[in-house]
């Protein structure tokens, strides 16, 4: 009997951990308002892609540090290809697995507002 009150116990605490979780995902909040340069995309551009990319490593002869150097991939398409990692693009960050979610939205609205040096 012990037993059975014991597991149903174990059952409803691990009921209410996968609740938690579930609402946690849901209500996990991704603001693209007004995104900027300088306090969003860079913050994930630097810590994601900087180790390959930074002007004085230039794999692949991709340097997006600075305004002016990521521009140019977001002028062609690129960027945004790259970490969408739609077909005719080299998935980004290589041998990484794909950005969370939130941090594509985050690019991908500043691209489609003009991408701004803000
Ligand atoms: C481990 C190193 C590494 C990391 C991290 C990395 N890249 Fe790259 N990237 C490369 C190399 C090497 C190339 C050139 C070869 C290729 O296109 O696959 C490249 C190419 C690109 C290109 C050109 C793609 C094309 O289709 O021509 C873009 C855009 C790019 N990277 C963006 C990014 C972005 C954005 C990030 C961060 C989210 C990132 N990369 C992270 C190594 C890296």
């Amino acid at each position: 009997m012990d037993k059975i009150l014991l597991l149903v116990f174990v059952g409803m605490v691990i009921g209410c951990y996968y609740d938690v979780e579930e609402d946690f995902q849901v209500n996990q909040e991704c603001n693209v308002d007004n995104i900027s340069y300088a306090s969003d995309v860079l913050e994930i551009v630097s810590s994601r892609c900087y180790k390959c990319h930074a002007a004085a490593l230039n794999l692949g002869n991709v340097t997006l540090e600075g305004y002016d150097k990521i521009k140019i991939y977001v002028n062609n398409g690129k960027l945004l290809g790259a970490v969408k990692r739609e077909s005719g693009f080299s998935p980004m960050p290589q041998n990484e697995s794909m950005l969370p979610s939130c941090d594509i939205l985050t690019i991908e609205s500043w691209v489609n507002a003009g991408a701004p040096n803000n």
